[in-house]
């Protein structure tokens, strides 16, 4: 039996583990009798340590030989090691919650990175899920259904009411934001033999600290070595510019080019934010050569700016040709879209692409019901007053620790607080505390929870953000573990 099974067990009698965030100062005086009785038995100093430790903490991580770590261990062997995952196995969500297999409780700032932007389990959405499923789930692309079309309708007009792509007209549906990538590159590549026949016009450019998916077309446009270079070659003609670079993309767009992917956020790389002025030019550079410009709002739009789209908040004149969308737009539910100007749909004929999955009635019969939700101004203008509250905090705690926080980047509720140090121990004490936080790009901490996020909500994350940063940078003890995430990690 290990240290800390043998510390659990001797503080058995006091878990409970379905209280609020805000009684953890109860929890822990109930803990803390525990500890004592246990710091005056003839327990190994070990063991009284590890009590101790345990008792302090609401969420403490499974221990190597719990059922949860048991289960897992079960599982491993059958799985392509494509992850590594912290100890806790969450069974259950609610809201900006979830619960672990002990049942014991997480407030979530992660969202499913970016997904559950209306927070877990909706009932409205399990409803429609429910309804939709005894109804028709799919019957395949060769035939109409009712939900694809209507999908398509509604992101073209609440795009238009929202005031984001200018010329937007019909919409691609496929099942992620990969596969809505991957159709963005096949359309700019028909685009450009459409104006160059003889197909010199094929280069992609895309940037230095994208993400832009794992497919060979996506990991072609994703300029991380760690990605790549496993899978090389990449796809010939794809090339980087550095981001917010204005000399980089006179370099390089030029005639050759049929299509520009950028992300106006980047998530993966760290929460980097264009400015208008790079996206204007960027635009007109685009329009300049014949290039198609494709906005990637995978990871930063659906409300989560504080507008539908992130461009929404530029120029009609820096709008892009093609936008791709996935993530929040299912709220967890597998489902893309690539959105497109008249102009470039024309240059598609039947057969030049296709799914057998994507737009299913199912998905988009959900999805419509989360864009009709995402669209709402009101849930938008709440993400920025909550934008506000997590700056706030963020202050207080850039102004405690000096010397590891230089930066808070971001907009709306994706947001990135760089460190000076690497957040791993800062993730693993979060969670141990009952706050599920991501890492992006190098040494940030990655802010993307729930648009439904309380106020109430935002001031407890805080709390145990600064409380677990006290652990990490003014204390001794030793916060060990992994916060389980791997994207755009230096290898
Ligand atoms: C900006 C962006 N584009 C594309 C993708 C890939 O999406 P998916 O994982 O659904 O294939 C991601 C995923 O993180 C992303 O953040």
């Amino acid at each position: 039996m290990s240290l800390r099974t043998c510390a659990r067990r001797a503080t058995a009698i006091a878990e409970t583990c379905q209280h609020t965030l805000r009684q953890a100062p109860q929890r822990r005086q109930r803990y803390a009798s525990v500890a004592t009785a246990a710091a005056q038995s003839n327990l190994p100093f070990e063991v009284r340590q590890s009590i101790a430790r345990d008792a302090s903490l609401p969420t403490p991580d499974p221990a190597s030989d719990s059922q949860t770590s048991r289960l897992v261990g079960s599982h491993s062997p059958y799985m392509v090691p494509t992850y590594v995952r912290p100890p806790p196995m969450f069974h259950k969500g609610e809201g900006c919650y979830i619960w672990d297999l002990d049942n014991r409780r997480y407030l979530d700032f992660t969202a499913g990175i970016a997904v559950n932007a209306l927070g877990h389990c909706d009932p409205q959405m399990s409803r429609i899920l429910y309804e939709q499923s005894q109804t028709l789930v799919h019957a395949s692309n060769l035939y109409h259904n009712p939900w694809t079309g209507a999908l398509s309708e509604l992101l073209v007009q609440k795009t238009k009411e929202a005031g984001g792509m200018k010329d937007i007209s019909r919409a691609f549906i496929c099942n992620s934001g990969s596969e809505a990538n991957e159709a963005a590159i096949k359309f700019a590549r028909k685009y450009g033999r459409s104006l160059e026949p003889s197909g010199t016009k094929h280069e992609i450019v895309s940037f230095q600290g994208s993400f832009h998916g794992r497919t060979m077309g996506s990991l072609s446009a994703t300029p991380n070595p760690k990605y790549q270079k496993p899978f090389s070659p990449m796809i010939p003609g794809f090339k980087y510019a550095t981001y917010n670079s204005v000399d980089s993309i006179n370099e390089l767009v030029t005639d050759k080019t049929c299509g520009v992917l950028i992300e106006p956020i980047q998530g993966e790389g760290g929460v980097n934010v264009a400015t208008p002025e790079f996206l204007q030019a960027l635009r007109d550079r685009c329009t300049e050569v014949g290039a198609l410009l494709i906005y990637d709002e995978i990871q930063c739009g659906l409300g989560r700016t504080g507008q539908l789209w992130a461009h929404a908040s530029l120029p009609a004149s820096a709008h892009p040709d093609v936008l791709t969308t996935a993530k929040a737009l299912g709220n967890g539910f597998p489902i893309g879209a690539t959105l497109v100007t008249e102009d470039v749909s024309s240059k598609i004929v039947t057969g030049d692409h296709g799914t057998t999955f994507g737009g299913n009635p199912l998905g988009c019969r959900v999805a419509h019901y989360i864009v009709s939700r995402l669209a709402d101004p009101t849930l938008q203008s709440s993400v920025l007053a909550k934008e506000q509250l997590f700056r706030k905090h963020f202050s207080r705690i850039a102004s405690r620790f000096p010397n590891i926080v230089s930066e808070i980047r971001g907009k709306g509720l994706i947001l990135g607080m760089q460190l000076n140090a690497d957040p791993t121990p800062v993730i693993t004490a979060a969670r141990e505390r009952g706050l599920l936080v991501i890492t992006c790009g190098t040494n940030t901490l990655r802010f993307v929870p729930p648009l439904i996020v309380t106020e109430e909500q935002i001031e407890a994350g805080c709390g145990i953000l600064e409380e677990a940063m006290a652990v990490v940078f003014e204390t001794t003890e030793r916060v060990e573990g992994t916060d389980g995430q791997q994207e755009m990690r230096a290898s």
